[in-house]
């Protein structure tokens, strides 16, 4: 009798260390360190509150990654912000893959109004699906970075838009601000008489095997706060006709604010992105959106 109790006690002590030993110890690894060593395993013969825990659940799917940016400042007025390590080499490729089957010639906005194949822009760009979690990932860390220039509720992100320059392609100076702020399609068909413009400009290079030297995106107006001497595997220099030109780099990305506090247009933000000789230079831009007027 006494044999026979002492038998039950081991096996519950050993079923329970069986339990609890793994639980407690889930306690002290993280969930990802547990699964890294377990993964490989057969784990059905874990207890179902210990096997749920180690699962991938449906919202670690849907959590975007950390970013890995860093921030340098070009110019305080206007704000123009390089930041390095924008978007790491597998997003680049996916909104790549993402966005190629779309491509079209650039539509190009002159006193309001989109027409397409003006001499000023020959490129090709094609907006980016708005239901993928990784662009929404990549509005995301776009609108984080804004912190307090948009406000909740009232302002958007807008749609982000990849484009492609090929040989000779070039985007002649201009401005991404509106002289006169548009109306979004949506509004236009809902009546809702709110209008917004183009706050600020994330340009964000994802590919380029261009031929060295070429296809920089040019700000003749920008002066960065203290001048450089050249310096070898420097991203920006200074531009000959004034300014700073920046080299396409895959991955970094040029930020700078648009508009000016009171709202109208910043011209020391006029920029072109110069001719690219030989090979492919891809990069996408985020519009951030402020709204104004009725309805806003
Ligand atoms: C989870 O991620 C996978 C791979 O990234 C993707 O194919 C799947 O659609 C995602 N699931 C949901 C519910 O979004
Ligand atoms: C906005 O501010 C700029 C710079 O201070 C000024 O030149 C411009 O006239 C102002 N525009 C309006 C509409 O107040
Ligand atoms: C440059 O990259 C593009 C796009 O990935 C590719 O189609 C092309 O073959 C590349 N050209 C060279 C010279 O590597």
């Amino acid at each position: 009798m006494a044999r026979a109790l002492h038998l039950i006690t081991i096996s519950v002590t050993v079923a329970l260390s069986a339990y609890l030993g793994p639980l407690l110890l889930s306690h002290f690894l993280s969930k990802d360190v547990i699964r890294h060593h377990l993964t490989s395993l057969d784990l059905s013969f874990l207890p179902t509150p210990l096997l749920s825990l180690l699962q991938p659940t449906p919202s670690t799917n849907q959590t975007c990654p950390k970013h890995t940016y860093t921030t340098h400042l070009i110019s305080l007025d206007p704000l123009l912000i390089y930041i390095p390590n924008f978007v790491s080499q597998a997003e680049s490729r996916s909104l790549i893959d993402l966005s190629t089957p779309l491509l079209e010639p650039s539509p190009i906005v002159s006193r309001g109004a989109d027409s397409a194949g003006s001499q000023a822009r020959t490129s090709w760009s094609a907006p980016l699906p708005s239901d993928s979690h990784l662009v929404n990932c990549i509005l995301s860390r776009s609108a984080s970075f804004l912190g307090t220039l948009l406000s909740p509720g009232r302002d958007e992100m807008g749609p982000a838009q990849v484009v492609r320059y090929t040989e000779s392609q070039k985007f002649d100076l201009h401005t991404d601000w509106f002289s006169r702020p548009r109306i979004t399609d949506e509004d236009r068909e809902t009546g809702r008489r709110r209008l917004y413009n183009r706050v600020a400009t994330f340009f964000v290079i994802l590919q380029s095997n261009i031929t060295e030297g070429s296809g920089e995106t040019w700000f003749p107006k920008v002066r960065p706060i203290t001048p450089h001497t050249a310096d070898e595997g420097r991203v920006w220099r200074e531009h000959e006709d004034g300014g700073v030109a920046f080299k396409p780099v895959p991955g970094n990305a040029i930020f700078w604010v648009n508009l000016l506090p009171n709202g109208t247009g910043d011209a020391r933000t006029v920029h072109a992105g110069l001719p690219v000789k030989g090979g492919v230079k891809t990069g996408m831009n985020i519009w951030p959106r402020v709204f104004f007027g009725p309805d806003a």
